[in-house]
Parts: C-alpha cells; structure tokens; sequence
C-alpha cells in the first residue's frame, strides 16, 4: 500500500465521528462517509451530531488543514482510501436479544463493488463472534480486486464522554487478523500513538475480546448492585463495602460504584447479543450467568421506582416527581437505554407528575418523550416537586446546594440513584436523604 495510508472512516455516529477526527489529528488524510446526508452536511461545516467533550475542536482543526473531509459516496471514498474502517453501529434486534448486524453488511456491499485495488477493510464495531470471517470472504467474493482486499478486526473501547481521549491514548489495541500484511498495515496505522500494548490474534478472539471486555464491565456493576440488595436487607452501607473492597488490588474500585446501574448504548444490548450468539454456538451454558447480571440491573430500576412511590406517600398519583439527569451517564447526551429517564416514563405511567432536567440530554429525551415535562434548569424542575430523585450524576447536581434546592420544592425529599450526593449535608438541611444500598 502507498504510504502514507490514506483513511476513511465509514459511519460518523459516535464511534465514527470521533475516529475519523483523531485519525486526521494524528496526520492521515482522512475521508469520512455516512448514508445520511444531513449529517455529512453538519460535520462539514464544523458542527457534531452528539455531545462529545472536546472533540468539536479536534474535528473543527481537521477540517481547517484540509486533513478531513466528507462524503456520501461509496465511489469516493473506494477511490481515495487505502484502510477503509468500518464503525457503524450494532443496535439490539427489536423484541430479540441478537444484534443486528445489517449495517456492516449495508457497508460491505456498498463499498466493495468500487473496490478495484489492493486495500484493508478495517471492522471496529461490536459483533457477534464469526461475523468477521463472514464479512472477509463477502468482500473476497464481491470485489473487483478480490484477494487483494482484505479484512481486520480491531475493536473499539472508547467511553462516551470520554471518547478523543480513549481514542488517542488507549489501554490496549487488539488486532484480529488473518496475514501478517494486514498485522503491519494496522501497527503502521497506530504507530504514531506511541508505546501501546497491541495483542495480535485471529478475528474470533478480537471480536471476542470486546464482548467479553462489555460482558466483565456489566457484571462488575451488577455484582455490587446485588450486594445493595443485601445491604438494603440487612441495614448495611454498599457504598461503604464498596470502598472497602476497592482497597483490594485483585478487585479494584472502578465500576464498583452501586445505584440505578447500567445503560446506553452498549453494555445492554452488549450482554444480551453476547448471550444470544453463545445460544447459537451451543454454549449458552456458559453465560446464563449474564441474564442474572441483566436482571439485576433492570431491578435496580424497580427499586428506585418504588423508593420514590414510598416516599410520595404510596401512590404517585397527585404528586410531582422532579428527575434529574436525562442521559445514561453524566458528560453525555445519549438516552440510548437511560435507567433515568426508564425510571422517569415508569412513574409518569404509574400517575405522577414528572418533571426531567438534563444539561445536555434534553433536547433527545424531548423528541423520544414528548409525555413528559422538562424544566430548563435543575431549580427549575424541582419547583414545587414532592419528591426529586437524582439519577446521572451531573457534576452541578452533586454540587446543588440542598437549601437552594429546599426553596423550591414543595416537600424535601431526595433519592440519590447514583451515590454521589453527601447524605450529611443534605439531612443537614432537613431534606429527607435516601440513597439505593445504603441505610
Ligand atoms: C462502555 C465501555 O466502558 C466501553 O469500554 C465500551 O467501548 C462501550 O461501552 P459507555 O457505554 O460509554 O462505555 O459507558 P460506561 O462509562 O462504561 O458506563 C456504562 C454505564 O454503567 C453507565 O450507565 C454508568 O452510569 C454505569 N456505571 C458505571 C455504574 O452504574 N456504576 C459504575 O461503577 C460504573
């Protein structure tokens, strides 16, 4: 392949968009492609289809030197591109536990009938294990260049909020390949993010190495959910236990923090195609574990439900519950499976009154609930709420001031569903405290 390679980068969702900019940011000629026009115009002129920090001004750099430019058609982007990844999306099959993979394969086949020369088809989404070797020979079988395009596997780990800095500075790479020219393509493309673990194996492993890596994630969350479970049976402190057991280098602190659990859209949907790929494999055996992690993380979601109908007095109905938080995790506006605003639609159904902020979710949770009403600030939801429960934990609202807030809710009563408030200060200010997990 003519050096330097020159990118692109097919799909600009999440994933997509903030490839696509880091790439050109480390000095390759970039090409990004989507099918929806809309969104290519938006990235041209310099605006992101998300909330994602700091990648406006990566992507708004790119584009100024020339290094990033985008397009709709497949023709361009086959005649510019040396390494073409693929980064569209994985969705959950609706009414299924399967992901569905019809975008990849949407790309396959609009990409490789243009494909007339030597190139590397690079596969970053999260797929059921064997799709990769699926989507290798469908390139082979429908490219003019046949064998001389190829196909890796290099999985993707970046976290929303924090996706440039994952991007440029990943704890690992992982490249599943099937010829040592693809194994140096791909070490060239990274080269210039300096000294990185790269674990090089066959596409079955990589693609696996995602899922399981989603799979362990979930089920550390889940396992600390349970044991709010028990500590909420037996008058125990999860945040404290969890502290405790963060001390333990063998078990680590990181995804041990207990609350409303898990969302977005990954980890969910993750487990569930994990699951219903090893039930095609013959090993489902091996993840019934995995239906327990997911149903403990869904009651987690009952259990705030029925904290805050406790608290209006046993029934939602003439009560006004203020939700804070629309997005599945705080720094991000993606509502893709948001245990706050699956808790804030479940109570609004069971008759209350609810009210939902969200710094930057709103305008999402808007169009996907118009059901529900919004307030344009924190202050402002809360106005004359009976109860307010606390559900991503955005920075300003562990940092709201519990009198502030006691001004204008009607009654002080506050569910905490992430552990991230001071209980102290808030009982302090005569405010009702509850927290999931903890006395
Ligand atoms: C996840 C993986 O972390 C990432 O490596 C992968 O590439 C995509 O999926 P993301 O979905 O962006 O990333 O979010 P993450 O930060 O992992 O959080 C997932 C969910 O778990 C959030 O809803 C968060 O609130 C929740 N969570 C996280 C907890 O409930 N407790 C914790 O201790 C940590």
């Amino acid at each position: 392949l003519p050096v330097p390679y020159r990118l692109t980068v097919l799909g600009t969702g999440y994933l997509g968009a903030t490839h696509a900019a880091c790439m050109a940011d480390l000095g390759f000629e970039v090409l990004g492609l989507d099918v929806d026009a809309a969104k290519i115009e938006r990235l041209k002129a310099g605006e992101l289809p998300i909330h994602e920090p700091g990648l406006e001004e990566v992507l708004r750099r790119n584009l100024a030197s020339g290094r990033l430019r985008f397009t709709t058609s497949y023709e361009e982007a086959a005649a510019f591109g040396d390494v073409h990844f693929v980064c569209v999306g994985t969705p959950q099959k609706k009414g299924e536990y399967a992901a569905d993979v019809s975008y990849l394969d949407a790309v396959v086949e609009s990409l490789a009938p243009h494909l007339d020369r030597e190139c590397l088809v690079v596969g970053k989404s999260t797929v059921p294990v064997g799709t990769a070797q699926r989507l290798a020979d469908k390139l082979v079988r429908l490219a003019p260049a046949g064998s001389q395009v190829e196909l890796a596997w290099n999985p993707e780990f970046l976290r929303e909020g924090f996706a440039v800095h994952d991007t440029l500075h990943p704890d690992r790479i992982v490249l599943g390949v099937a010829s040592e020219r693809a194994e140096k393509v791909m070490r060239d493309v990274y080269e210039p993010l300096g000294e990185v673990p790269i674990v090089v194996t066959d596409y079955a492993t990589s693609e696996l190495v995602k899922t399981a890596a989603n799979a362990f994630l979930a089920t550390k969350i889940s396992f600390i959910n349970a044991m709010a479970e028990v500590c909420e049976a037996s008058h125990a402190d999860v945040k404290q236990l969890s502290l405790a057991l963060s001390f333990d280098e063998r078990i680590g602190g990181k995804f041990l923090n207990a609350g409303l659990g898990f969302g977005g859209g990954c980890l969910p949907k993750d487990i569930r195609a994990f699951m219903a790929r090893a039930g095609e494999l013959g090993a489902d055996q091996a993840l019934t574990f995995l239906r327990e992690v997911d149903a403990i993380n869904m009651r987690r979601r009952a259990r705030m439900v029925d904290l805050a109908r406790e608290l209006a007095g046993g029934s939602f109905h003439g009560c006004t519950v203020c939700v804070l938080g629309a997005a599945f995790k705080p720094n991000s506006d993606d509502i893709r499976d948001s245990p706050a605003l699956d808790v804030a639609v479940t109570i609004g159904r069971q008759g209350g009154r609810v009210t939902v902020y969200d710094p930057v979710a709103l305008d999402n949770a808007r169009r996907a609930h118009p059901e529900l009403a919004y307030g344009e600030s924190a202050l402002d939801a809360a106005r004359g709420a009976n109860v307010v429960l606390m559900l991503t934990e955005w920075p300003e609202f562990v940092t709201l001031d519990p009198e502030e807030l006691g001004s204008v809710v009607e009654t002080r009563k506050i569910v905490d569903g992430r552990n991230a408030l001071d209980p102290m200060s808030w009982r302090a200010a005569a405010w009702t405290y509850r927290a999931l997990g903890r006395p």
